[in-house]
């Protein structure tokens, strides 16, 4: 990964500024696979996401039994960091959640354990992580060295469970963001890597690193059982037709994001998403007077919506915490549909909010957790192509809210962008 100096045209130590802060960005251009960007890395899409609640295990059965996420592993904290902050705890395990074969796209933490581990700057941050998947080991070790010289707050880097390298840091708000590289993968047998090959680390290697297989082939040579890690199984009764194939519920999760978040001062965190980060603002708008702006990774309209604080109460949604909403994409329109009556007779509250907040998407179904949280459900996402421009708002599908026809007329990116890869179940 090479500084090449000024390249591009960039003014010298050029400043982006915003009303609060003012973002440093150098002039230096870099080379991410060849390719030269502002930033020694280039995010590639949303990978997971986390939250933490007061009672893992209850806040599982919601989004295992309910939404269909599958446990690829799990860490009982009372084991790995015992101590007076679990007392009282209910559950005090983490669970690592998968939707495809990624080890984790969805990860649950003890509010309790993270208060004490990852003490959060305010206390309505319970989001633990916004984590963004860049295309190389490179870049994730690189991408911590320059956070570093731009005075960025680096809170830890290494190696967790799932494999991934990683590089976190917060963001102006408190946000921990994380780049990744290299999460573990899940086969058709369930079956997550051991414990005894989790690669615990809190450092960077140098590189060049040696590759999976080689770890793998290591480990085997340790005398370590490799197939003998967790094994995702589920028993629940699978009545329900989807596209074919028998669930347990009506529908399928394929995608993860957008994660829609309140941010203490929204132009310092835009700076922070595009500037730093390299997001790009795929649109804005206002609600109730306030800019909401929505940012991509790659051809999704987004992957992040940021919302001033101010909005949460406009709003009349939950004020203990930053998060708006999770976005989970389903599989089809059709399974959209009976996901909201599937919901519905399973005692989900399903809210409605202004379709200003899900700009790129159509049909939405908010379904609010038991724990709280908002799930924000919906089959179909904008896709912006090489030209940066998105639909004009006239050429979008117009929805009216609580009407949900029986079928829809394909627009030209519906069913495009990330699409799943595997059996559906
Ligand atoms: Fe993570």
């Amino acid at each position: 990964m090479t500084a090449t100096g000024e390249v591009g045209g960039l003014a010298p130590n050029h400043t982006v500024k915003s009303r609060n802060q003012k973002v440093h960005m150098s002039r230096e251009k870099f080379s991410v696979g060849g390719v030269l960007y502002d930033r020694p890395f280039k995010i590639r899409r949303l990978n997971h996401f986390g939250i933490s609640v007061d009672n893992t295990g209850e806040s599982l059965k919601f989004y295992r039994d309910v939404l269909g996420f599958y446990v690829s592993d799990s860490i009982d904290t009372a084991l790995s960091d015992p101590g007076p902050w679990l007392d009282g705890v209910p559950d005090t395990k983490i669970y690592f959640l998968r939707h495809n074969s990624d080890h984790h796209t969805f990860v649950l933490m003890p509010r309790p354990w993270i208060e004490h581990f990852e003490p959060p700057q305010r206390t309505d941050l319970t989001v633990n992580q916004i984590t963004w998947q860049v295309g190389s080991l490179c870049e994730v070790v690189e991408a911590r060295k320059w956070l570093v010289t731009l005075g960025q707050k680096v809170d830890r880097y290494g190696r967790d469970p799932g494999s991934n390298w990683h590089t976190y840091f917060p963001d102006p708000t408190g946000h921990t963001n994380e780049l990744e590289y290299g999460i573990e993968q899940v086969g058709w047998d369930g079956l997550s890597k051991p414990v005894a090959m989790w690669p615990w680390r809190n450092d960077h290697p140098e590189l060049p690193f040696k590759s999976e297989v080689t770890e793998v082939a290591e480990a085997g040579a340790r005398g370590i059982d490799i197939f003998s890690g967790h094994r995702w199984t589920d028993d629940l009764p699978k009545t329900y037709d989807v596209g074919g194939v028998l669930l347990a519920r009506p529908f399928k999760p394929v995608r993860v994001g957008p994660v829609s978040i309140f941010v203490a001062d929204i132009d310092t965190a835009v700076a922070f998403y595009t500037v730093r980060l390299g997001l790009t603002v795929s649109e804005e708008t206002v609600v109730s007077g306030k800019r909401v702006v929505f940012l991509r990774a790659n051809t999704e309209h987004h992957s992040l919506v940021l919302l001033p604080l101010e909005l949460r109460s406009i709003l009349g949604v939950r004020d203990d915490s930053t998060l708006l909403a999770f976005g989970v994409q389903l599989g089809s329109y059709e399974q959209l549909r009976a996901a909201k009556n599937f919901l519905e007779k399973n005692g989900v509250k399903v809210i409605d909010l202004p379709q200003e907040l899900h700009l790129g998407i159509d049909y939405v179904v908010h379904a609010v957790a038991p724990d709280g949280n908002m799930i924000q459900l919906y089959y179909y996402m904008e896709q912006v192509g090489w030209n940066g421009q998105v639909r004009k708002p006239a050429n979008r599908r117009r929805v009216v809210p609580g009407v949900w026809p029986e079928t829809l007329d394909a627009l030209s990116d519906t069913y495009d962008g990330e699409t799943f890869w595997g059996p559906l179940g």
